[in-house]
C-alpha cells in the first residue's frame, strides 16, 4: 500500500512537472519490463523452460510497479488522452492476466498457450504506448 502510494506520489510528479529524478524511475522500471521481455522471447525460441520461468517470474516482479489506479494512470497520459485511460489500466491488467496464464501453462502440453500469452502481452504494452506517444 505504502508502496503503491509511492510510485502513485512518482508518477503523478513526473507527469506534472518532468522532474528528471523521478522520470529515471519510469524509464529504468520500463527498461526492466523491456529486457524481460527479450528473455522470455529467446527462451521460447530457444526451447529453455528453465530461462522462461526466470524472465515471466522477473517481468510479473517488475510489472507490479504499472498496477496502479486510474487517477494515477491518467496522469500518466497526455491531458488529450486523458478521457482513455481505461485503455491504459486495461493494458497493464491484461500483462497481469497474461503472466498468469503462462506460469499456468508452461509444460509441454501447452507451450502454445504459453506463447500466445507472452504475444499478448506484446500487444498490451504497444497499446499503451499508442496512447502515449504520437507514432
Ligand atoms: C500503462 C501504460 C504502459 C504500459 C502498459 C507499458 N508502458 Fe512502457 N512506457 C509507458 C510510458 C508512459 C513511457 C514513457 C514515455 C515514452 O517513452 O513514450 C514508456 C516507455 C517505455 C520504454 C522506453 C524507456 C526509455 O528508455 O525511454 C520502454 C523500453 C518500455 N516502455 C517498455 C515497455 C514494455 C516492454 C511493456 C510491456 C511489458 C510496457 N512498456 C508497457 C507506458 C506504458
Amino acid at each position: 500500500m505504502v508502496k503503491r502510494m509511492v510510485i502513485g506520489f512518482a508518477l503523478s510528479a513526473l507527469f506534472a512537472t518532468g522532474v528528471s529524478a523521478v522520470e529515471f524511475d519510469l524509464k529504468s522500471n520500463m527498461q526492466n519490463l523491456n529486457k524481460h521481455m527479450v528473455q522470455m522471447q529467446t527462451a521460447f525460441i530457444m526451447g529453455d523452460k528453465a530461462e522462461a520461468l526466470k524472465a515471466v517470474t522477473a517481468l510479473g516482479e517488475e510489472s507490479k510497479h504499472l498496477l496502479a489506479d486510474e487517477a494515477v494512470m491518467a496522469k500518466m497520459l497526455p491531458k488529450a488522452q486523458a478521457h482513455k485511460v481505461r485503455i491504459a489500466t486495461t493494458s497493464a491488467r491484461m500483462i497481469e492476466e497474461n503472466i498468469e496464464t503462462i506460469k499456468a501453462n508452461m509444460d509441454n502440453l501447452r507451450r502454445d498457450t504459453a506463447q500466445s500469452a507472452y504475444l499478448d502481452i506484446q500487444r498490451a504494452c504497444m497499446r499503451c504506448h499508442n496512447l502515449v506517444r504520437d507514432w
